[in-house]
C-alpha cells in the first residue's frame, strides 16, 4: 500500500539550493544568507539576481541587470489595449495572469534550452509585472496608464506609476524590503504549481502565469488582502477580541495566521511588523495596525497551543494600506515580488528537469456495468 500525504505534507519535490526555512527557530535564508541581513543591506534587484543567478553580483553585473531591467520596462501599446479591454471590475490578480500568459505571444521564449532567450525572459518577467499592475490599477478607473521611468529604482518606479508622483523615499525603500521579503520561499504552491507546468518544458510567461493564478487563492497570497478587509470589519481595537474568539468558536480560520513550514513567528511577519510600527512613529496614527497587533495578542495566546502564528500575510497589507495602494493589488504586489523566486526555480528545475507525473491512489469501483439512461434512478 502506497501512503497517501495530504498536500503532499513533507514530500520533497525538488532539490534546491535557492532558500531555507527553519519552521521551528523562524529562520529564513536566500542562497545561505539570512533576510535579515538582505533586508539591511540589500535591494530587491540585488536579491533578486542572488536568487536567480546563485550569487551576488559583482558591481559591473549589478549595473548590467539593473540597466538590462530599467530598459525593458515599458509595455508594448497593444498590451495596453488588450488589457483596456479587461473588464475594469475584474481582479488585479487575474488581469495579472492574463496578460503575462499573452506576453509569451509578443515575446516566443519556446526553446528553453537557449540560456540568452532565458536571460531575456528573466529580465521581461521582472521588469514589466510592476508595470502591468500598475497600468491596470490606472486604467480600470479611465485613467491613462503612466509610462515607467528608467531613472527611478525598481520600487520608486512602481509607485511613480501607480500615482504619477515622485514617492517619498522612505515608502520606496520599505516596499522594497516588502519585495525581498516575498521574493521566495521554498516549495510553495505557487511554485510547485509553475514548477509543474515547466517540468513539460513550457516557455517562462506560461510557467509564471500558471504560478499567478495559484497564488491567487486565499489560502496562499490572496490571505494579505483578506487580513485588511478582516480588520476593517473588526473596526476598533476593543471589538479585535470577541471577533476572534467568534471566529474560532466557529472553526473558523483568521486571515494571515498559520503556515505549513512555520511553526512559530513568520520571519517576515516580525520585520513587516517593526517596519509598520516604524511607519505608525513616522506618520502618526495607523488605526488597523493597532487593530492587528491586538488580533495577533489575542489570535496568539489562543493558537499557540496549534503553533499557530502569523504569516507574511498578517503585515503586508497594513504596510500597502499606508502607503495608499489600493486593497486588490496587494496580492499582486506579492507577485511582482514572489516572480523572482518562481524564476529562479524555473532555471534550476531547467538543470535536471524530469515531467512531474505523480500516481494517486484509487478508491473507485471497479467491474461495473454501463446502465442504459432510461434505467437510471
Ligand atoms: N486560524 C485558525 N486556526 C488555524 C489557522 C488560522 N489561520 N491556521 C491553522 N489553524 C489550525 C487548524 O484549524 C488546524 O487545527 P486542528 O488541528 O484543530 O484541525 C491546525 O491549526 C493545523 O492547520 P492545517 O490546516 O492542518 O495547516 P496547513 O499547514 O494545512 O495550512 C495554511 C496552512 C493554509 C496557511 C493555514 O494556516 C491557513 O488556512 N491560514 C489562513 C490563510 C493564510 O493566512 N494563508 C497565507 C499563508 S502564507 C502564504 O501563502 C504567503
Amino acid at each position: 500500500m502506497i501512503d497517501f500525504f495530504p498536500g503532499l505534507e513533507g514530500v520533497p519535490a525538488a532539490r534546491s539550493r535557492i532558500s531555507y526555512i527553519d519552521g521551528e527557530r523562524g529562520i529564513l535564508e536566500y542562497r545561505g544568507i539570512r533576510i535579515e541581513e538582505l533586508v539591511e543591506r540589500s535591494s530587491f534587484i540585488e536579491t533578486a539576481y542572488l536568487l536567480i543567478f546563485g550569487k551576488l553580483p559583482t558591481k559591473e553585473e549589478l549595473e548590467r541587470f539593473d540597466s538590462d531591467l530599467r530598459h525593458h520596462r515599458r509595455i508594448k501599446y497593444r498590451i495596453i489595449d488588450l488589457m483596456k479591454c479587461l473588464p475594469e471590475h475584474g481582479h488585479p490578480m487575474d488581469a495579472l495572469q492574463a496578460t503575462v500568459a499573452a506576453l509569451g505571444m509578443f515575446y516566443p521564449a519556446k526553446d528553453v534550452t537557449d540560456e540568452e532567450t532565458n536571460y531575456w525572459s528573466v529580465v521581461r518577467l521582472v521588469a514589466k509585472l510592476p508595470t502591468i499592475v500598475a497600468a491596470f490599477a490606472r486604467m480600470r478607473h479611465g485613467d491613462e496608464a503612466v509610462k515607467p521611468r528608467d531613472d527611478l529604482d525598481h520600487s520608486s518606479n512602481f509607485l511613480y506609476m501607480l500615482t504619477e508622483r515622485e514617492p517619498d523615499p522612505y515608502m520606496a525603500r520599505v516596499l522594497d524590503i516588502s519585495l525581498i521579503l516575498h521574493a521566495e520561499h521554498t516549495m510553495n504552491a505557487s511554485t510547485f504549481s509553475g514548477l509543474v507546468t515547466a517540468s513539460t518544458l513550457a516557455d517562462p510567461y506560461t510557467v509564471v502565469s500558471s504560478a499567478i493564478g495559484t497564488l491567487t487563492g486565499p489560502l496562499h497570497g490572496g490571505a494579505n488582502e483578506r487580513v485588511v478587509r478582516m480588520l476593517k470589519e473588526i473596526g476598533t481595537v476593543e471589538r479585535a477580541k470577541g471577533y476572534v474568539e467568534e471566529k474560532l468558536r466557529r472553526k473558523e480560520r483568521i486571515m494571515g495566521m498559520g503556515h505549513r513550514v512555520y511553526k512559530t513567528y513568520d520571519p517576515r511577519a516580525r520585520i513587516l511588523h517593526s517596519l509598520a510600527r516604524e511607519m505608525r512613529e513616522r506618520y502618526g496614527e495607523m488605526p488597523l495596525l493597532d487593530i492587528a497587533e491586538e488580533v495577533d495578542r489575542v489570535a496568539t495566546d489562543y493558537l499557540k497551543e496549534k503553533r499557530v502564528y502569523p504569516n507574511v500575510d498578517f503585515y503586508s497589507g497594513i504596510v500597502y494600506e499606508k502607503m495608499g495602494i489600493p486593497e486588490d493589488l496587494f496580492t499582486s504586489i506579492f507577485a511582482m515580488a514572489r516572480v523572482v523566486g518562481w524564476l529562479a526555480h524555473w532555471l534550476e528545475q531547467l538543470k535536471d528537469n524530469r515531467i512531474f507525473r505523480p500516481t494517486e491512489i484509487y478508491v473507485g469501483d471497479h467491474n461495473l456495468h454501463y446502465i442504459p439512461i432510461e434505467e437510471r434512478s
